[in-house]
């Protein structure tokens, strides 16, 4: 007899390309496919020494269970890290997460009923659109351009569906697009947000890897109705195995994340937390940060130059001045996903862009992540693909 599920299952499929994507665990493709920080910058010996450390001073409390909130001196820490973006919050306006994922499923168990709007950037980003998903929403895609959602069409999204529940952006090096939204439209969104009275989500995981430019302030910095819920994480300025981001939102709103962890999970991992701590005390993050992004500007230099060189005219990408992903669009009458199949053929892979679209309607794009890959791989990789893609058009 068939089991028989919960009707939100049947919104989250496996797809084709995750398919695809499991040839990739092959050592010997090239991938461009992931979204991993490099695993050569991770501070394994001086992790190694925090870990002893944590254990040594305060090994009982950090394998207790501890608050849901989260372990408070990381959360003085982190509305001190805020300060960065402009954001002014204090502990008690935060909450740890398991990850920044995990504020995102929040949001979907916090907001979403059946049939709801969910407003998002088209293309969006995969993890979240799947968390939403199981919460039955519609999604209502803005075009982007460079500077960003294209704020006359979120006007017009707004007026047109009252039952808007929120409108998630990820406004720095935007995964997949690597596109940063202007200060101007900054302002408009939240002025948008006010007047429509509609939360925001800003999932906020590259802001910190800017290679070049001024860092912006975030979208939260100019909430003043306390409608911007933020979400922060170590993930990608750190370790992403500690599972560790957080929630900035006004306490009428944190209180439903809270309640929401607290059935989930009761509260993230209370040695991972005094983890990041001690390493916050013992070691200057901001400097690790600064590592990585000259490294991570290399790979994104080179992958850009090589494309430059490479790729047959009619095939264009974005220019992202930080963050791991470049978005590749190729000419319209081209299927990504085809365009995948025969690249795998030469061991290179990458994400074919369908599934950051909601409603699954461009496949002429593809996601490059520039921030995994030695830099002899990825110029070896983007010449094989630009050989694959003279070849098809
Ligand atoms: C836009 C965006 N949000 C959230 C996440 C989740 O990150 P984590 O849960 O590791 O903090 C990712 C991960 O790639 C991401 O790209």
């Amino acid at each position: 007899m068939a089991i028989k599920f919960a009707a939100r299952m049947e919104n989250i499929k496996g797809s084709a390309i995750r398919e695809l994507l499991k040839l990739t665990e092959d050592p010997s493709i090239i991938s461009f496919a992931g979204g991993l920080p490099a695993p050569e910058v991770f501070p394994v010996k001086e992790l190694e020494e925090v870990i002893l450390r944590v254990l040594r001073e305060e090994g009982r409390a950090a394998l207790q269970y501890s608050t849901t909130e989260g372990y408070l001196p990381l959360r003085e820490k982190i509305a001190q890290r805020m300060k960065k973006v402009n954001v002014e919050c204090q502990p008690n306006d935060i909450l740890i997460t398991s990850g920044s994922q995990q504020g995102l499923e929040f949001s979907g168990r916090v907001f979403i009923n059946e049939g709801d709007v969910i407003i998002c950037e088209s293309p969006s980003y995969l993890g979240a659109l799947n968390a939403f998903k199981a919460y039955q929403p519609k999604f209502v895609e803005i075009s982007m351009d460079d500077d960003g959602m294209i704020m006359e069409d979120l006007e017009k999204a707004l007026e047109q569906n009252p039952n808007t529940k929120f409108i998630y952006t990820i406004p720095d090096f935007q995964n997949p697009s690597g596109r940063t939204m202007s200060l101007e439209r900054r302002k408009k969104l939240i002025e948008l947000a006010n007047q429509y009275n509609i939360p925001v989500v800003e999932d906020n995981p590259y802001g910190e890897l800017r290679f070049e430019g001024e860092m912006l302030p975030a979208i939260k910095s100019f909430d003043t109705k306390g409608l911007v819920i933020h979400l922060g994480t170590f993930s990608k300025t750190f370790c992403p195995g500690l599972r560790i981001g957080w929630v900035v939102a006004s306490p009428e709103i944190l209180t439903k994340y809270i309640l929401s962890k607290q059935g989930v999970d009761l509260q993230s991992s209370t040695i991972a937390q005094r983890e990041v701590n001690k390493f916050l005390e013992m070691y200057d993050l901001d400097k690790h940060i600064d590592m990585i992004i000259g490294i991570y500007r290399k790979r994104r230099d080179l992958m850009l130059e090589t494309m430059e060189k490479e790729f047959p005219a009619g095939v264009t990408f974005t220019r992202p001045q930080g963050g791991l992903f470049t978005w590749v669009t190729f000419p319209e009458h081209m299927d990504a996903a085809e365009i995948m199949k025969k690249s795998l053929e030469e061991k290179v892979a990458f994400v074919p862009g369908q599934s950051f679209f909601p409603n699954g309607q461009y496949k002429n794009h593809g996601r490059f992540n520039y921030s995994n890959m030695p830099e002899d791989k990825i110029v070896e990789g983007i010449k094989r693909l630009g050989k694959v893609l003279k070849a098809m058009i």
